[in-house]
């Protein structure tokens, strides 16, 4: 692809967004604010995607595109309600995933075939390098059906304005699925024989959750193949489906949808689950010639596999980078206090920092990790080495912000054989044995961790730690966010997050890692390098106007060495800061490099 000779300046308020030589875009991140409250109060977030205000929802059409990020979002332009009816795509872009300026919608409801809103899809880059948009329309008839957009100007840099050809719906709703379950094109492949394919959810004959596979020559004319892509029948109807390959085991990069034979590609299917609100995803095979995948460890059920996100994520979706070979995963993380407290801020749902995503070494499940971009943030940098946390010990990690934080850890446990001895029924509901063995319970090995967002007195903190148990001769690590001491406001929704991490950590050395992203509302965190993933929101009262500790605790019997801690301070990122409109098409100008 040909590198843009464009160097165009844009200012809005006093900010400064430029395309540099390597056409990258560049919104300046501001200092960290973390006593803004005007712009932080309840619970705003400083370098997590939002939208300026209103409603947003899941993810859609991300991609990198002639040295842009694009992102659309659900946006209910009208309110902090999902807004049925009123669905459009948000849209902003970005040269770093990091700083995003937001654009007018790129897609709204005032179509036969989208009339009732333009609810989820996917983008796909044309052979030529023209992006396409497939996405949901609900019909003036009040049918789920499939359309295509294309932009206007595929010249325009920042693709600011899109077509929806007349010929809509590409794809009606087909005689055996129900008008309301049959949504959420995927992003659209080539196969070998040149046909373009695309995976949309349906419940078909009022029973099945079917990822459907459609194939076309023109990207106009689709036909359903036979055969599903995969049935969940147990889980009732899925969405947001996302089927992409992966290299082999350990290697990072990113694949892209190139039809591929090799025999280290595996394939990763990943459903949205309406009946709890969940994304799962199973590792496994797909053949491009039936068009069918086949899950390699776990049943049909998409309810039994792995969880991408313990905490609370839906609708995710992935893209493939091709500007850092990487394949990035975003997602929705929902509000979880009142309805009522969203109409009252104004703003309601925000979307995880965006992951890394690649196949663990074990060939059985997914690694995630913040992208690395994050570190453009990083101001203020404290740590610790060698650090032991007797039991009960509680160290304060000071000298950066409590609010805006991107902590590392590296614990290490001096020796195992303190374990508690595991129940195998446990490994039914790790969650639940989250709630039951919290915090403040004391163990064997753990509780140790962070308290992130705690007020002076410690009243309130939200807790992420570990516990090590021992199963016949083995060691299980089991991650917590135990949310019951995160907020003293009443109203809010603070369930005990939990699952196993899937490590040796006897092989590991008795080590075990934690990263935990803090941005006001969000404590995004990850276990064993990535494995476990547990997004929670929190509401501290003490948030609003004071100061947020950071700690590191050990609550267990056996001491636990802190073999490292990084703890930046991240500045407040650019991110759609203003109304509406915030570039100007007349303040566009080529310019110098
Ligand atoms: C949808 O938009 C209309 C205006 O077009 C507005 O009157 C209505 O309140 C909106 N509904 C919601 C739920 O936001
Ligand atoms: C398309 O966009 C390019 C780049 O911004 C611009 O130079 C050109 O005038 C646009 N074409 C039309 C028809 O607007
Ligand atoms: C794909 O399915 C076809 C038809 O069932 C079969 O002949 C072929 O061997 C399969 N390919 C792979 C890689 O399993
Ligand atoms: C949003 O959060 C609530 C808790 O307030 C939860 O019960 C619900 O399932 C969530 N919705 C989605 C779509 O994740
Ligand atoms: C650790 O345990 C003590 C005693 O039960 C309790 O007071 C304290 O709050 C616990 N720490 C955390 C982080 O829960």
């Amino acid at each position: 692809m040909a590198v843009l000779s464009l160097a165009a300046c844009v200012a809005f308020l006093h900010l400064l967004l430029l395309f540099s030589s390597s056409s990258s875009l560049r919104l300046a991140p501001k200092a960290a604010e973390s006593s803004d409250s005007a712009r932080h109060g309840s619970g705003r977030t400083a370098y997590h995607f939002q939208p300026a205000k209103n409603w947003q929802n899941d993810p859609n059409g991300p991609m990198y595109h002639n040295g842009m990020y694009h992102l659309f979002y659900q946006y209910n332009p009208h309110g902090a309600t999902w807004g049925v009816g009123n669905l459009s795509w948000g849209h902003s872009v970005s040269g770093d995933l990091v700083n995003w300026a937001s654009l007018d919608a790129a897609i709204e409801p005032t179509s036969p075939f989208d009339a009732n809103g333009c609810w989820s899809g996917s983008a796909t880059i044309l052979p030529g390098g023209v992006p396409a948009i497939l996405y949901t329309g609900i019909s003036a008839d009040g049918e789920q059906v499939q359309n295509v957009a294309f932009p206007k100007n595929a010249s325009d840099p920042l693709l600011r304005e899109w077509v929806k050809p007349s010929y809509n719906p590409v794809i009606p709703l087909p005689a055996d699925v129900p008008g309301d379950f049959f949504r959420d094109p995927s992003t659209a492949w080539l196969g070998r024989d040149g046909l373009w394919r695309l995976a949309v959810s349906a419940k078909v004959g009022n029973a099945v959750g079917s990822t459907l596979i459609y194939r076309s020559n023109d990207f106009r004319l689709w036909e359903r193949n036979v055969a599903p892509l995969q049935e969940s029948r147990a889980a009732g109807m899925v969405e947001c489906p996302d089927l992409f390959p992966v290299a082999e085991p350990g290697a990072e990069e990113g694949l892209d949808h190139a039809p591929r034979t090799g025999t280290g590609v595996r394939h990763v299917l990943k459903l949205s689950a309406t009946d709890t609100f969940q994304d799962y995803y199973a590792v496994g095979r797909y053949n491009d010639t039936t068009d069918t995948f086949e899950p390699e460890d776990d049943g049909d059920d998409c309810q039994s596999w792995r969880r991408l996100d313990y905490g609370h994520v839906y609708a995710s979706k992935s893209f493939f980078d091709a500007r850092k070979n990487r394949r990035v995963l975003w997602a929705w993380a929902n509000e979880t206090d009142s309805q009522a407290d969203d109409v009252a801020k104004g703003w309601s749902g925000v979307q995880i920092f965006p992951r890394k995503v690649w196949l663990d070494n074990d060939g059985k499940q997914l690694r995630q990790w913040p992208i690395e971009e994050i570190e453009t943030l990083r101001s203020r940098k404290v740590g610790l080495l060698g650090t032991v946390v007797n039991s009960g010990g509680v160290n304060e990690i000071v000298g950066v912000a409590g609010t805006q934080a991107d902590v590392e850890v590296v614990f290490e446990i001096p020796a195992l054989e303190g374990a508690e001895s595991f129940e195998p029924n446990w490994l039914l509901d790790p969650q639940r044995l989250c709630g039951e063995k919290g915090a403040s319970v004391p163990g064997g090995i753990g509780p140790f961790g962070l308290l992130v967002m705690a007020s002076d007195d410690l009243q309130e903190h939200t807790a992420v730690f570990f516990r090590v148990f021992r199963h016949h001769d083995k060691y299980r690590v089991l991650m917590c966010t135990d949310l019951s001491r995160s907020t003293t406001r009443a109203g809010v929704y603070k369930p005990p997050y939990g699952a196993f991490v899937d490590m040796d950590i006897e092989a590991h050395g008795g080590i075990v890692s934690l990263r935990t992203l803090v941005d006001h509302s969000v404590v995004e965190s990850f276990g064993g390098g990535g494995r476990t993933c547990i997004t929670a929101r929190v509401y501290p009262e003490h948030a609003e106007n004071g100061n947020s500790h950071l700690y590191v605790f050990n609550n267990g019997t056996g001491a636990v060495k802190v073999a490292k801690l990084e703890a930046y301070e991240l500045a407040t990122a650019t991110v759609n800061v203003g109304d509406d409109g915030l570039i100007q098409p007349s303040s566009m100008r080529r310019g110098e490099a």
